[in-house]
């Protein structure tokens, strides 16, 4: 019988975008069908292998050196649309990554993660769609990684994986996703209105679970949430918060009022 997590790794090294949407929504369905095993326990090694899989385009370029999106041409549009579906690329890789990478977690845990892995290929499948409806693709624009360059900083350590990727750089979509929700509502763009009102409810769930493992991971070494989080953010160098901040949304993805107040200072 196959194993979730060696699976998880299989579907991570994959190249091909479309392959690796298909890979991951049979591996939901399988476990959900209980034709895949669980084993938290084993360790698994990737061996050299290069992670995650990606197909030869996008080219990957340092963040400033992606061109600002324009609203006012079609190459504009398409442009923004194309980051957004390098970050939900990214997404499937990071949750995939979370699940194989990690041993000995409490099943929830690695639940929790795939349920976010296919959420992360829908919405990958979503905005790939409509950039095919502009006459664009998947690769046909520069992208930064810097979403999984936070998951490569913390291959070591669970605690900072959940720290630094769902309650930093996942959350940090939650505040940015309103105003690139506007932009395309002030050209009248309903389909890609639509698509980002989906990702900005879906993603406050992917925060809540970063949320609910980090908190756990605290408690089980009786460490206080708020001084771990600042630790860790200094340690493995995560990006400084800036606002504006979506508190509606951060509150309802499981940050407490402190936490809330600590990001207005
Ligand atoms: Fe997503
Ligand atoms: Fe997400």
């Amino acid at each position: 019988m196959l194993e979730l997590r060696e699976a998880a790794l299989a579907i991570l090294l994959g190249t091909d975008a479309q392959a690796k949407v298909g890979g991951l929504l049979d591996l939901f369905d399988n476990y959900q069908n209980q034709k895949i095993a669980l084993d938290v326990s084993r360790r698994i090694d990737s061996k050299d292998s290069i992670l995650p899989g990606r197909p030869l385009k996008p080219e990957l370029v340092l963040p400033r050196l992606v061109p600002k999106r324009r609203m006012d041409t079609p190459e504009g549009r398409a442009g923004l649309l194309h980051s957004l579906a390098h970050i939900e690329f990214n997404a499937m890789n990071l949750a995939l990554d979370a699940i194989w990478r990690f041993p000995n977690m409490p099943k929830e845990y690695y639940e929790d993660w795939l349920k976010v892995a296919k959420e992360e290929a829908y919405h990958f499948s979503l905005v790939n769609e409509h950039l095919h409806s502009l006459g664009f693709s998947y690769g046909d624009f520069p992208a930064h990684n810097s979403l999984w360059e936070m998951v490569e900083r913390t291959t070591d350590s669970v605690i900072a994986r959940m720290a630094l990727v769902p309650r930093t750089m996942e959350a940090r979509g939650l505040d940015a996703v309103p105003a690139i929700r506007d932009r395309f509502k002030q050209i009248k763009d309903a389909r890609a209105v639509e698509i980002l009102e989906i990702i900005l409810n879906d993603e406050i769930g992917h925060v809540l679970i970063g949320n609910r493992w980090f908190n756990f991971l605290c408690s089980k070494d009786n460490l206080s949430p708020i001084a771990t989080y600042r630790e860790l953010a200094a340690k493995y160098r995560a990006p400084v918060l800036k606002g504006p901040f979506n508190m509606v949304a951060r509150l309802q993805a499981g940050f407490t009022a402190e936490e809330l107040s600590l990001l207005e200072l």
